[in-house]
């Protein structure tokens, strides 16, 4: 008699059944674009070390972000580059700043996108630190959760749909929670950048903002990518203390602790593809061969499959309009 032989074998796929049986899928409507807005610009100016994204003027950040969401993409987060930054970042959180406008104008002329609004100090203090620094020369974890949490309220009031602190610090969550609701904006959700590694693939990014610290570095902070458990942790407190999004940050060098949160905690889970890994897609689509958009579509695709409902992403746009 013949043995049968058992072998694992894929299924007889034509394009049909193909997206039947798609475990993982990703759409524009998954996408969040990040937007810089800095102070005193007349027109956009292109980030050199970050080729496609361009720093915009007050005047030209809402035609921006209606585009984007004319191209599909239904969120974007915003940074605000300040002219004038001082050693308690105190920019960060005044009424005419220059993400307070942002925002407002943004709302104004597309209502129907959601704005998100990065809540830190490292684009506004003069040493370039996500906190303040205390006398020792450290960063001065309670001293500054006050502070981010003024920087949330300004954000609420201006009209952001969402928060998304990034600073870090010990306690943040609970603090703006707190405040929001004092405030009148208890249905503000705060989207937490709960784990966040210290890593090189920011290095762009702090050009981009202008946030390039001026002494020591933020690993006192930031997490050692050496660590799992810690993520956990991280997550577990943010949740307690009322996080709605449990953000991972960066995306792709970090699928396992996206899994892990995702599996750990019953929030929603998202993914910041930051500016390094936007620079590797880039890199790797100069050469012949490679095609940016399946290079794109297949790192989305991993970051959902780990377990991400959202990605944040310099690609957003580019790639709704691609597909
Ligand atoms: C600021 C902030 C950073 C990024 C997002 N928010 C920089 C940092 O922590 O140094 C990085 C994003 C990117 O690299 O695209 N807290
Ligand atoms: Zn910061």
């Amino acid at each position: 008699m013949k043995t049968l032989i058992q072998r694992p074998r894929r299924l007889r796929i034509n394009s049909h059944l193909r997206a039947l049986v798609s475990e993982t899928t990703v759409s524009s409507k998954h996408l969040i674009q990040p937007l810089f807005i800095k102070e005193g610009l007349k027109t956009k100016k292109p980030i050199p070390s970050m080729p496609g994204q361009y720093q915009w003027s007050l005047k030209d950040c809402a035609l921006e972000a209606k585009s984007c969401y004319q191209a599909g993409i239904p969120a974007v987060i915003l940074f605000g580059i300040p002219q004038k930054k001082n050693s308690q970042g105190s920019y960060a959180h005044a009424a005419n700043g220059i993400i307070q406008k942002a925002i407002d104008a943004i709302k104004n002329k597309c209502p129907e996108l959601l704005v998100i609004s990065d809540v830190c100090l490292c684009e506004y203090t003069s040493h370039g630190h996500c906190g303040l620094i205390n006398k020792k020369g450290s960063v001065d974890n309670d001293a500054t959760l006050d502070i981010l949490s003024q920087v949330a309220v300004s954000h609420a009031k201006a009209g952001a749909d969402m928060v998304a602190p990034s600073d870090m610090m010990d306690g943040r969550i609970g603090a703006i929670r707190a405040a929001l609701d004092t405030k009148g904006y208890s249905n503000t959700p705060i989207m937490s950048y709960a784990v966040k590694y210290a890593s090189p693939l920011y290095a762009t990014f702090r050009d981009a903002a202008r946030s390039k610290i001026q002494f020591g570095d933020r690993k006192d902070y930031q997490m050692d990518y050496a660590n799992a458990k810690e993520a956990l942790r991280e997550a577990r407190l943010d949740e307690k203390q009322g996080a709605d999004i449990l953000l991972v940050k960066p995306a792709l060098f970090y699928l396992d602790i996206i899994s892990k949160i995702s599996q750990a905690s019953s929030l929603p889970v998202a993914a910041y593809q930051v500016s390094g890994e936007y620079m590797m897609i880039n890199a790797l689509s100069q050469n012949a061969g490679y095609s940016k958009k399946e290079l794109i579509h297949e790192s989305f695709v991993a970051i959902k499959r780990a377990g991400a409902q959202m990605i944040v992403s310099y690609f957003a746009k580019e790639w709704a309009r691609l597909v």
